[in-house]
């Protein structure tokens, strides 16, 4: 049985309009769901392992302020299989559900002394110097996926409009993707800013770029969890990053609360 099949099996009803993946930290956010459906990914044919620490891998159906959501907890990352479409089989999955806008999250270091730990960015383009695509081998003409505007004009107004009512402070940023599993180098740092960085993470890119193709609308928003490399006294670890996401988890769920009850199950 197919992933897709396996959900109409355990959810006949529902029709997610959004997607949310959630990244480092923000595992409460399960709480808001109503009445949710949860099924591990473990179940889920082509859904991913979700092995790293401070991720659950499960996906969660359910009602949030009027939006009927499909939360993915946990995403799996190109350093842990050296795949880049480690997570195909799961965006075109929201995809097929009907999901038309997809929300992604994660933890990201900060190449701007000024936009400190605990800050909230959302993304409003992206680099992606890695050389890797998660459309590679994809057949068709559909590969050749135009990016401009890859982050929804619409969404990204929305989601201002959100924080000013909520009254939290929302950064905008360009996110570049480093592979990982290390950290970065304060020269790679360095060369980040010079072309235009204004956070580094190691995640996301792969699955805007999926969304993208399979005709989603996208918003990504992350939580600054540290300044990078070379910018701060502190020695960069993947504990410090959980321990900062658990700190700032609060104000991104009361954002994204906010969005859905503005979102209210339709894109913009
Ligand atoms: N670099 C890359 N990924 C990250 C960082 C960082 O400094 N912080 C959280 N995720």
């Amino acid at each position: 049985m197919s992933a897709i099949e396996l959900i109409r099996e355990r959810a006949p009803e529902f029709a997610p309009t959004a997607g949310l993946i959630l990244g480092s930290g923000l595992g409460g956010f399960v709480d808001a769901i109503d009445d949710a459906v949860a099924i591990p990914y473990a179940e889920l044919p082509g859904f991913p392992n979700a092995g790293v620490q401070g991720h659950a891998g499960r996906l969660l159906l359910g009602n949030v302020n009027g939006t009927p959501l499909a939360v993915m907890q946990g995403r799996s990352h190109y350093y842990e299989s050296g795949r880049a479409d480690a997570m195909k089989i799961p965006i075109r999955t929201l995809a097929a559900l009907g999901v038309e806008c997809l929300i992604l999250t994660n933890a990201a270091g900060s190449v701007n002394p000024d936009t400190g730990p605990g800050s909230i960015m959302l993304t409003s383009d992206h680099i992606n110097f890695t050389g890797i695509s998660p459309l590679f081998g994809e057949p068709g003409s559909a590969r050749f996926v135009d990016l401009s505007g890859a982050y929804d004009r619409d969404l990204c107004a929305m989601f201002h409009e959100a924080a000013a009512a909520a009254g939290i402070e929302l950064h905008d940023g360009v996110y570049m993707w480093f592979c990982g599993p290390n950290f970065e180098t304060p020269a790679e740092i360095r060369a980040a800013k010079i072309l235009g960085a204004d956070a580094v993470g190691m995640s996301t890119v792969p699955e805007v770029i999926l969304a993208r193709h399979a005709g989603i609308k996208v918003a990504a928003l992350s939580i600054i969890t540290n300044l990078a490399a070379g910018l701060s006294g502190t020695p960069l670890s993947h504990a410090q990053t959980v321990a900062a996401a658990d700190r700032a988890a609060d104000g991104l769920q009361s954002l994204l609360l906010a969005f859905l009850a503005r979102y209210q199950g339709r894109a913009p």
